[in-house]
């Protein structure tokens, strides 16, 4: 028997329940009699509703009630501001709050039947009329409004330098404007709140969510309840890449239906209503470079317009890459907002990071033609040890070694300089390649342990786990930290009633979370060993805790393995039948001298069809720099579906608005393109070893998001090295290529 794990590959613990179906998802919890509700759309983008005419359907047999504007409940909410733990400055959406068309698709009615046809027929017979105002859907045609966004953690840093002055010095320049449009996050599992009628009146509440605790704040604020009355819970979920953060209206609405009904309600939205609540914000990037001939960057101008929405300043880093990822002294950024007839946007995979990387390293690669250098060259000569734009040190940057072993791997040294100069029958190759970062945050959570005299360890938190990996590597963590084998630990999470923990996003759960699981778990090992030097001839009785360490089921002096108690035996000698504790971890204040970072390069082949502008990613190579890897199996995993997204944001998503009715018309998965198994080829990724003793105790830095980053710029560069052409606004579609 072993027990050390971290670092080691593991297997799900949840693999099993996941691929057999005993995993439940939050529209699978059944009890008896409940009620479904089915939602109805706004057809304008903005303007009134004139008449709701709900007779038709509520003369239905088995139609229980509609709720609309004029029928729903008075609530606290409604006359006061709540912001969720995911809200952007503004005033959060309130569904069914009065007549206002705020954007295309707004919830305007919930109707509630015995079954799920009957409702969704039901709601097909809501007559509603319209009074439309004319809407403004359209980022470019409205970029003389853009504004910067109300103040925001994480706004852009203020100028250093004189960029204005350096850029006109500069012997080289480039300069271009970039684009991306509008793009859904996708999960398989569509939003769903089952909302259970308790016979005492207190909910029980299964939701789709990021975060039970911020789905339970929301309802408690909302509808004036104690938490003791909504207990929220969420054991899986089926992918949700940060549309699962901010909590969704169709648990507004099943609660709400619940309350005022007094009975269980289910609410499931469409795959078309996936497309009414939040998205990738299209952009419209400016950047500017300036070099000596040498390729010494002398100045970096990066202006971002961003859509939101009219009720929230949607922000995210979009622009602040360009300030820490390479050494250049005068810089000037700006992120600004245009206010459109849309819902808010919301964080996607990466956000801010995915788009505004996007654009930085494409710029770096036009200016890498320019200066007739390779691309890798010109990020090697303007490498940074120090994070200018706070003029702190890194805590760790291994991004070095990510260019040299990622090149390595990839084959880079062959590549001819040339566009259009390698190919393969009638396909033109395209070598690229950008670098990646990503802020690593570690957030305040806590956990509880619970050893009981079985030798059986149960560790909880009240995290998610929306796929990442997080039940594997948490069990991991325990186990090792007391010694236990992997099947005598239990991880618990997605309850509201468990320790408190943050939202599960910004790739920073391993290290939040993580830390406060380590925490608990030597909490009780010193527990333990309080104990065990009470016991007679003990032999730990002149040891400290530092002198002792776990491993195998028992607990011996980090100097002789021989000179050992068994846990369980140390527990039974004590007449302790079960050993709890509960910690919090929270970050240290020496983090704050540094800048944290993940970082990658990510170098990336591809075959364009000089016929028909096809493209093929035939080979990626991505080397990350994550700190301590916990698990090299789901953070390969973690990685892996980061590329593909990167492939998917580079060659095919787009969420294609129909300015004349200001809606996403593609809202299905027929006509929303994403990668698949037939898109993608060798996919390779490396880890290069870096020890960071700041970012956390556990030395992880989170790969959550990390592997997006950085992938759709290297793929844009690796076709204008296939076919000399630049396209500057994804996806690259074959019509722009021919
Ligand atoms: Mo992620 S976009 O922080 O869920």
């Amino acid at each position: 028997m072993k027990t050390d794990y971290i670092g080691k590959p593991a297997n799900r613990v949840d693999g099993a329940a996941k691929v057999t179906g005993e995993a439940k998802y939050a529209a699978e919890f059944n009890v008896p009699d409940f009620l479904h509700g089915v939602v109805v759309s706004s057809a304008i983008a903005k303007g009134k509703i004139m008449r709701l005419d709900t007779r038709a359907a509520l003369a239905l047999e088995g139609v229980v009630q509609v709720f609309t504007h004029e029928n729903r409940p008075n609530l606290a909410w409604f006359d006061r501001s709540y912001q969720d733990e995911d809200s952007p400055p503004g005033a959060p959406f309130r569904p069914l709050y009065d007549e206002k068309i705020l954007f295309s698709m707004q919830p305007i009615a919930l109707v509630v039947a015995e079954s799920f046809e009957l409702a969704r027929y039901a709601a097909s017979l809501v007559h509603v009329e319209y009074k439309s105002e004319s809407h403004q859907s359209d980022l470019e045609a409205n970029r003389e409004k853009a504004y910067k966004p109300k103040k925001y953690k994480g706004a852009e840093p203020s100028p250093r330098g004189n960029a204005a002055e350096a850029i006109t010095q500069a012997e080289v320049r480039i300069k271009a404007e970039y684009m991306h449009p509008g793009e859904h996050h996708n999960p398989l599992e569509m939003h769903a709140s089952t909302v259970v009628y308790q016979p005492d009146g207190t909910l029980l509440v299964y939701d789709k969510t990021q975060g039970v605790q911020n789905s339970q704040k929301y309802i408690t604020n909302i509808f004036g309840l104690s938490k003791a009355e909504a207990h929220v819970i969420s054991p899986f979920v089926g992918g949700a890449f940060g549309s699962g953060l901010r909590p969704q209206y169709q648990l507004f609405l099943a609660v709400l239906a619940a309350q005022e009904l007094k009975r269980s309600v289910r609410v499931v939205l469409t795959r078309q209503q996936m497309f009414s609540f939040g998205h990738r914000p299209a952009t419209v990037q400016q950047v500017e470079l300036g070099a000596a001939p040498d390729g010494e960057l002398q100045a970096i101008i990066h202006e971002a317009f961003a859509e939101t929405s009219q009720f929230e300043d949607y922000t995210e880093n979009l622009v602040n890459w360009s300030a820490m990822l390479y050494r250049c002294h005068d810089v000037q950024l700006a992120h600004k907002v245009v206010a459109l007839d849309v819902y808010t946007p919301l964080d996607m995979r990466g956000p801010g990071g995915a788009s505004g990387v996007y654009a930085l390293e494409s710029a770096m690669d036009e200016l890498a033609y320019q200066l007739h250098m390779d691309p890798l060259e010109l990020r090697l000569k303007n490498y940074t040890d120090i994070d200018l734009s706070k003029n702190n040190p890194f805590s760790s940057k291994e991004l070095r070694a990510c260019y040299q072993q990622g090149a390595e791997r990839f084959g880079w040294a062959q590549r001819h300089p040339t566009p259009r100069s390698m190919r393969d029958g009638h396909n033109l190759i395209g070598w690229g390649l950008a670098t990646g970062a990503w802020e690593v945050e570690q957030q305040k959570a806590s956990a509880k342990a619970v050893l009981s005299l079985d030798g059986k360890l149960t560790v909880s938190s009240a995290t998610s786990d929306i796929g990442t990996g997080t039940y594997t590597i948490m069990t991991q963590i325990a186990a090792e930290t007391l010694g236990l084998p992997l099947e005598k630990v239990d991880f618990k999470l997605g309850d509201s009633s468990l320790p408190e923990a943050p939202l599960q996003g910004g790739s920073w759960t391993a290290p939040s979370v993580g830390s406060a699981v380590k925490a608990v778990c030597e909490k009780v090992g010193e527990m333990l060993f309080s104990q065990s030097r009470q016991l007679p001839d003990s032999p730990f009785a002149n040891a400290k805790f530092t002198d002792v360490t776990f491993a195998n089921g028992q607990m011996h002096l980090k100097n002789s393995a021989s000179q050992a108690l068994s846990i369980i035996d140390i527990m039974r000698q004590s007449d302790l039948h079960s050993v709890e504790a509960e910690a919090t971890a929270k970050p240290e204040s020496k983090q704050k001298k540094y800048s944290m970072f993940t970082h990658s390069a990510v170098f990336v082949e591809v075959k364009v069809d000089e016929d028909f502008g096809t493209v093929r990613v035939t080979r990626v190579v991505s080397a990350i720099a994550g700190g301590r890897v916990l698990n090299p199996k789901t953070a390969e995993s973690q990685i892996i579906g980061g590329i593909v997204w990167g492939i998917g944001m580079a060659l095919e998503e787009e969420s294609v608005m129909d300015h004349n009715f200001g809606r996403f018309m593609n809202h299905d998965l027929a006509e929303y393109h994403v990668p698949v198994n037939a898109d993608i080829h060798d996919l390779d990724v490396i880890f290069v070893e870096e020890h960071d003793a700041i970012v956390n105790p556990i030395g992880a830095k989170g790969l959550g998001e990390i592997g997006i980053v950085g992938t759709a710029a290297a793929i844009a560069n690796a076709i204008y090295h296939a076919t000399g052409k630049r396209v500057r606004d994804l996806p690259i579609t074959l019509d722009k290529l021919l």
